[in-house]
């Protein structure tokens, strides 16, 4: 797929041979998964998935259109009674066969992630497509202990659930949404992000392989049109959705009056607090990562960050020592830090958001990194000289940029980190478990790490609170949203 370089051409630079893409099986066209194999879409509607590295094409996916959508809602209802009926154990044993063909396929997974998002491979390869198989893992052991999750109480599951992905962890939170909902009984369909299908397709791939009977999971492609027709469609019980807060509120407005469940994962701007205490060079890695693992691409990203005044000048200069180590280039290289910008329009965003900056009166440190000739990148930033109002502090970029601002207190730091619409996630570093346990009491963000940032787990519950939007996925929590008492 990618092209190597001469190895025979003379070249001052050391470039390390990309992950090879050699045996990955990739189609040139994508049908719907619906009833458990692979259909055309009813107007026979093609659109283009690229590899944002090089702008070029990878394949043709079907766009799903009204008549599609209700096919795959109507094959997942025709399949609720019997998955819902299965003994538990039965169940499980599907998902457990899901999560292992996952790591066995995980190579060919991490390939296709990279090339259709344009995330590094090493978080692909280590992160990513691991922690896929783990939710499935996971959630197959809770199928045949409701009773445990739920005591005295009989949870049933609530029926067809509509579940629509985003492009920033295609595969990961199919399986976030995937697998609590298997668990617990219900059919589903779902849509991955219209620039990254491919991975939730390979999937489509091993759960027909797993021999769940037909309906259970349907997998179908398009765009917010395609989405919207699931959201909208009158014999869906259950809408989980991850994405921007700007459709969150358009499809939360949708259900309103119906008798829809919902839960929402929507975007954030989330604190990352290092005090004088910490351990500042831990810290400042851990920074790197809050903010830079997958492109800033995160919807926990540790995009605003406080420092205490009095280690400002030092985090700061170790800051931009660090961050001037960073490799920005081939997704598919192993020593890549920080890959392509999924997509030109995400580009635009990110871009604008700096020209913003600028104009507001920020302080902007970029790296001077090469970037590719080709395709969508973005070099890591930093603002400085940054206020509560200025739009950068306030707004998801959603990008490799950090605004930071410094504070003198405790209580000024929080108010600070609070103030903002958003609500998900946090980070403190500092070596006092006292401070750790006040600001836990005292930030509103459904996630709070101490002295780590961007840690998941299929056991822990993730979600937000305030705009970051309402319900939790992962651990025991995860189960919740998918079930209703008798
Ligand atoms: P988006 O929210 O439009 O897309 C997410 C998913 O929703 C995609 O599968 C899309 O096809 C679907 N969708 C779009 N419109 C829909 C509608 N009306 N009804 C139902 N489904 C619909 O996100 P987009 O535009 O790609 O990114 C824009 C911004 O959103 C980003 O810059 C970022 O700030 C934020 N975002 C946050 C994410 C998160 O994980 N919290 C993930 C993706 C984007
Ligand atoms: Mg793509």
């Amino acid at each position: 797929m990618t092209k190597r370089k001469n190895p025979f051409a003379a070249s001052w630079t050391y470039e390390p041979a990309p992950e090879s893409t050699d045996h990955i099986q990739i189609k040139k066209k994508y049908d719907l998964f619906i009833n458990g194999e692979f259909i055309k879409p009813q107007n026979n509607k093609y659109f283009e998935t690229v590899n944002p590295a090089n702008d070029e094409k990878i394949a043709e996916v079907a766009l799903a259109e009204s008549e599609d959508v209700n096919k795959a809602v109507k094959a997942a209802r025709n399949a609720f009674k019997g998955w819902s009926a299965l003994e538990p154990k039965e169940r499980g044993k599907y998902i457990y066969r899901i999560a292992r063909l996952i790591q066995e396929r995980a190579r060919e997974f991490a390939v296709i992630e990279s090339l259709d998002g344009g995330k590094p491979i090493r978080e692909s390869r280590d992160i990513d497509i691991p922690l896929a198989a783990n939710h499935f893992f996971y959630y197959a052991g809770w199928a045949d202990k409701l009773e445990y999750a739920f005591p005295n109480r009989k949870a049933k599951p609530l029926g067809v659930a509509g579940q629509i992905i985003p492009w920033n962890f295609p595969l990961l939170m199919a399986a976030w949404k995937l697998a609590p909902a298997l668990a617990t009984g219900n059919t589903v369909v779902l849509k991955p992000a219209e620039t990254t299908p491919l991975t939730a397709l390979k999937l489509a791939e091993i759960i027909r392989d797993s021999g769940i009977p037909k309906g259970v999971v349907n997998i179908i492609t398009g765009a917010g049109k395609t989405g919207a027709e699931i959201v909208n469609h009158p014999d869906i019980d259950k809408i989980s959705f991850t994405g921007s807060t700007a459709v969150g509120k358009y499809i939360q407005k949708a259900v309103a009056g119906t008798p829809k469940k919902i839960t929402l994962e929507l975007g954030g701007k989330s604190a990352n607090i290092i005090f004088e205490d910490a351990a500042i060079d831990q810290a400042v890695n851990g920074v790197i990562d809050a903010i830079f693992f997958n492109q800033g691409h995160v919807c926990c990203a540790g995009s605003r960050l406080f420092i205490q005044e009095s280690v400002a000048d030092t985090v700061i200069q170790k800051l931009k020592d660090r961050m001037s180590t960073l490799i920005v280039g081939d997704p598919l290289d192993k020593n890549t830090d920080i890959g392509a910008i999924n997509s030109k329009r995400q580009l635009k965003t990110i871009e604008n958001y700096i020209k913003i900056g600028i104009n507001e009166g920020g302080e902007i440190y970029q790296t001077d990194c090469k970037l590719p000739k080709k395709g969508n990148w973005c070099a890591p930033t930093l603002f400085l000289n940054l206020s509560q109002s200025h739009k950068i502090v306030q707004e998801e970029i959603f990008g490799p940029v950090l605004a930071i601002q410094t504070f003198r207190t405790i209580d000024e730091v929080v108010e600070k980190a609070n103030n903002t619409p958003y609500g998900l996630a946090a980070g403190v570093w500092t070596q006092k478990g006292a401070k750790i346990f006040y600001l836990t009491q005292k930030l509103k963000a459904g996630v709070i790490w101490a002295n780590t940032f961007n840690k998941f787990d299929a056991t822990s519950p993730f979600g937000g609170y305030k705009e970051s939007g309402f319900g939790r996925e992962g651990g025991l929590h995860g189960l919740k949203p998918y079930v209703k008492f008798e």
